[in-house]
């Protein structure tokens, strides 16, 4: 199990003895290992999502928040071309826009979580989704279900699972969306907790796919559940 780094948190005017230390993300050598920056406000929505004594309103509401900072940053690893306008008082301005279409594809269930703030920043974008469960008697992962949009090779795939643990669901949801015709570097996974070896086993396996994730933890337990982490995401977003 890795150690996590600590760093002192706070506004940059105030003194290092007078920032409180944290816990922030391990650091992943991969050039497509996006993770976001550990400011104080990112840190702060993570504490109160891993705390055990936080209720299931406050948990949804902080996550939300998170998954709303992951999908803009997401959308920032999308292609833009120029794209000029006129201003009311009659200047132009260069600018941007997104180029090519795109999609959202959630792993069931905890990764339907992430479709509303993907919903909030992209109107009316088609979310697909993809089912695996782990198999009882192999232990493996196995996929049970998919329903993607029918162009879905023509278009970016924004890929939703808040947790990535071992890896092994998200590679295999990215061998379903490769099997439809979709090119890997097109596919951008976005992520809130990863576990370092998962991070790991999926950036080496699939090296094109983009990953933008709040924080990579320490480690795995015995269960394969992310360690500090913050327990089981769905049943806490859904059902506790
Ligand atoms: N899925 C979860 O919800 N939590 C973990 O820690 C690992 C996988």
């Amino acid at each position: 199990m890795s150690k996590t780094p600590s760093r002192g948190m706070g506004p940059e005017y105030r003194p290092e003895e007078q920032r409180p230390i944290a816990t922030v993300s391990t650091e992943v050598p991969h050039p497509n290992v996006h993770v976001l920056s550990q400011t104080p406000q990112l840190i702060a929505l993570l504490t109160m999502i891993r705390d055990v004594n936080t209720n299931r309103a406050d948990f949804i509401f902080y996550s939300n928040r998170i998954i709303r900072l992951l999908v803009e940053e997401g959308l920032n690893h999308l292609p833009v071309v120029q794209h000029t306008i006129n201003t009311p008082v009659g200047i132009s301005y260069s600018g941007v826009k997104f180029e090519g279409k795109i999609c959202g594809v959630s792993i069931m269930r905890a990764g339907e979580a992430m479709e509303q703030g993907l919903r909030d920043c992209c109107r009316s974008v088609r979310i697909g989704k993809i089912l695996i469960q782990r198999d009882e008697d192999t232990a493996q992962p196995r996929l049970f279900y998919d329903k993607l949009p029918e162009d879905i090779a023509q278009r970016y795939v924004l890929l939703l699972d808040p947790m990535l643990a071992t890896g092994g669901s998200a590679l295999m949801a990215v061998q379903v969306l490769l099997d439809k015709g979709v090119p890997e570097d097109r596919i951008l996974f976005l992520n809130l907790i990863a576990s370092p070896e998962g991070a790991e086993n999926f950036a080496r396996k699939v090296p094109k796919v983009r990953v933008v994730t709040a924080f990579v933890d320490q480690g795995l337990d015995d269960k394969n559940y992310i360690v500090p982490g913050l327990g089981d995401f769905g049943d806490r977003f859904y059902t506790m």
